[in-house]
C-alpha cells in the first residue's frame, strides 16, 4: 500500500441532498452519516446550516454523535453563514468550515456583482472570522473549472495567506476535460507560492459523466482530497462517485501513489442506505454498486470465471461488501447461520436486541420468499422504522379486475383504535392510497413515488419510498414487502407517522448554493 494518504470528503448530505427529490429527515442523515463513519470517510459534509433550521439540527445531531470522522458544515463567504455553520459545529470533535466564493467572470458579474478585488476581500474576511472558531478551514472558489487561472491563484494564495488549510478547486457546472482539469491542479499547485501550506482538493459535477474522471485526473496532478457522494448523488447529473473514486484508486495501486482510508466492505450497504432513503434506484448497470457490476452473463465469460476469476473480474465482490460464498439463507435457517452471514456482510448489529429485531424480520421475509439473498438482508439491516408509532398497520385487501375499478380495504390502528375504510383509485396502490386519506385525514400531497426491486424475480421483495408534503414540511417514508401494495401501504404509513410526529419538519425550506 502507498503511504501518502488520499483523504475522502463526503458530501452526500450536503451536495447529495441538494439533488433536486432527494431531501432527507433527520433520522435518515443520521442513519447516512452513521454508514459513512463505518465506511472510514474521513470527512464528512453534514449540510449547509444556514440554509434551514432543519440542515442546522441535522449538522448539530451529526456533530455530537459521530466521533469518528470530521465534521463539515457549509457557508457562503458572509458573516451570517460562518457564525451558523460554527454554532451548528458546537459538539464537534473535529470540525470544519468549508466556506466558498465564486471566482468565474461570469458568477462575479451576473451573480455576485463584484469586482475581482472584492471577491478577494470578502473571501479572506471570512476565512479569517471562521478560524476564530476552529483551524480546520477549507476555501471553495466556486466554478473554478470557468475560472482565469491568473486570478484563481491570486485568490487561492490570499486564502491560504488568511488561514485557509484546504484549497477546494470545483468544477460547479461539469464543464472540464480529464486532461484539462489535470492541467488546471498541476498549474495551480505549481503557481502559488504558498500551496505547499495547503492540501488541495476537488469536487467534480458530472454534467458530462467526467466526475469521476476528472477527480482522478486531479489526483493523478496532486490534489489528496476528492469529495463525492455515495452512488453519485448531487446537484444535477450529480457529483463523482465515491465507490468509484475508492475502487479505482485501490485497484490501480501500479498507477495511484496513494490510497484512501475507506473500508471498502461497507460500500454496498451505504449504497442501498442511501438509494432506499432517496427513492433514487441504482442503475443496474451502475459501476461497482450496480447489480450487474459482478453478474456474467454470457456463457464465454462464465466459463471464463469459473476456470479463473481474473479473466473477466478487475475487482472482487467480496471487497465492496458482497460474499460469495454458498451460504444460502431460507426459513429454515438458524441464529448460527444468520450471524454469519451478517457478519460475512458487515453488517453485524452492535446489539443483541437488534440483532433479535433483525432475525425477526428476516423469519417474516423467508416466511414469503423462497431463497433470502444478500441483497435482502443488507437492505432489512438498512430499513429501520421510526419510533413508537401512532400508525400501525392492521389489515388489507385489495382487488383489481379487468373493466373494473380497483378497490382496497384497508385497517389501521390509530393511536390504539382500530379504524377502516374502503375506497376506489386508478390502480391497486392509489385505492389503498385513498382509503388510508379516509382514515388519516392528513390532507398532505404525495410528491414522489418510487418502487424498486431489491433482486430479480417475482418474489422478489419491492421497496417503496414516498415523499408527502404539507404546510410545506417533507417526509419520507419507506416499506419494502414481497407484495409491492403492501410495501406502498408500509411506506405511506411511514411518511404519515413522521407528519404525526413531527409536523413542523422543514427539511423542504431551503435557501439554494
Ligand atoms: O459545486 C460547487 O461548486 C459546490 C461548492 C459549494 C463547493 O458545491
Ligand atoms: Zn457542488
Amino acid at each position: 500500500m502507498n503511504n501518502e494518504n488520499l483523504i475522502i470528503f463526503d458530501t452526500t448530505l450536503r451536495d447529495g441532498e441538494q439533488s433536486p427529490g432527494a431531501s432527507m429527515d433527520i433520522d435518515e442523515k443520521m442513519q447516512i452519516a452513521y454508514a459513512l463513519e463505518e465506511l472510514n470517510v474521513d470527512i464528512i459534509e453534514a449540510g449547509f446550516p444556514i440554509a434551514s433550521q432543519s440542515d442546522f439540527k441535522a449538522v448539530q445531531e451529526i456533530s455530537r454523535n459521530i466521533k469518528g470522522s470530521s465534521i463539515c458544515a457549509l457557508a457562503r463567504a458572509l458573516e451570517k453563514d460562518i457564525e451558523r455553520a460554527a454554532d451548528s459545529l458546537i459538539d464537534a470533535k473535529s470540525p470544519r468550515i468549508h466556506t466558498f466564493i465564486a471566482t468565474s467572470p461570469i458568477h462575479m458579474e451576473k451573480k455576485l456583482k463584484m469586482q475581482p478585488s472584492e471577491v478577494i476581500k470578502t473571501a479572506v474576511d471570512a476565512i479569517a472570522l471562521a478560524k476564530n472558531f476552529t483551524n480546520d478551514i477549507e476555501f471553495s472558489p466556486e466554478d473554478a473549472g470557468r475560472s482565469d487561472l491568473d486570478f484563481l491563484c491570486d485568490v487561492i494564495e490570499s486564502a491560504i495567506d488568511a488561514g485557509a488549510n484546504t484549497i477546494n478547486i470545483p468544477d460547479t457546472v461539469g464543464y472540464n476535460l480529464p486532461h484539462q482539469f489535470g492541467d488546471l491542479i498541476h498549474k495551480i499547485i505549481k503557481n502559488v507560492s504558498n500551496s505547499n501550506k495547503a492540501i488541495f482538493s476537488v469536487h467534480c459535477h458530472n454534467d458530462f459523466g467526467l466526475a469521476v474522471g476528472n477527480s482522478l485526473s486531479a489526483v493523478l496532478n496532486g490534489a489528496r482530497q476528492v469529495e463525492c457522494t455515495i452512488n453519485g448523488l448531487g446537484e444535477r447529473a450529480g457529483n463523482a462517485a465515491l465507490e468509484e473514486i475508492v475502487m479505482t484508486v485501490r485497484t490501480r495501486q501500479d498507477i495511484f501513489n496513494c490510497d484512501t482510508r475507506i473500508n471498502s466492505k461497507m460500500i454496498m450497504k451505504s449504497s442501498r442506505l442511501v438509494s432506499g432513503i432517496t427513492g433514487f434506484p441504482v442503475q443496474p448497470n451502475k459501476a461497482i454498486v450496480g447489480k450487474n457490476a459482478f453478474a456474467h452473463e454470457s456463457g464465454i465469460h462464465q466459463d471464463g470465471i469459473i476456470k479463473s476469476r481474473e479473466t473477466y473480474e478487475i475487482m472482487r465482490a467480496e471487497d465492496i461488501g458482497l460474499v460469495s460464498n454458498s451460504l444460502v439463507l431460507g426459513k429454515h435457517s438458524g441464529r448460527n447461520a444468520f450471524k454469519q452471514k451478517l457478519i460475512d456482510l458487515n453488517i453485524m448489529p452492535k446489539t443483541s436486541s437488534e440483532f433479535e429485531d433483525l432475525f425477526y424480520k428476516f423469519k417474516d421475509l423467508a416466511d414469503k420468499k423462497h431463497e433470502i439473498f444478500d441483497e435482502d438482508l443488507i437492505n432489512l439491516s438498512s430499513n429501520l422504522s421510526v419510533t413508537a408509532n401512532l400508525i400501525n398497520f392492521n389489515y388489507m385487501n385489495v382487488v383489481t379486475e379487468s373493466g373494473k375499478k380497483p378497490s382496497a380495504l384497508i385497517k389501521l390502528e390509530v393511536d390504539g383504535e382500530l379504524l377502516e375504510a374502503e375506497s376506489k383509485g386508478d390502480g391497486a396502490v392509489d385505492a389503498a392510497f385513498n382509503a388510508i386519506e379516509e382514515i388519516i385525514q392528513s390532507n398532505c400531497k404525495l410528491i414522489l413515488y418510487s418502487v424498486n426491486n431489491i433482486t430479480s424475480g417475482t418474489d422478489s421483495q419491492g421497496e417503496v419510498t414516498v415523499r408527502i408534503t404539507k404546510d410545506k414540511s417533507t417526509y419520507n417514508g419507506h416499506g419494502a414487502d414481497t407484495d409491492i401494495v403492501k410495501a406502498s401501504v408500509l411506506a405511506l404509513i411511514n411518511a404519515l407517522n413522521k407528519l404525526k410526529q413531527n409536523p413542523n419538519q422543514d427539511s423542504s425550506k431551503k435557501r439554494g448554493v
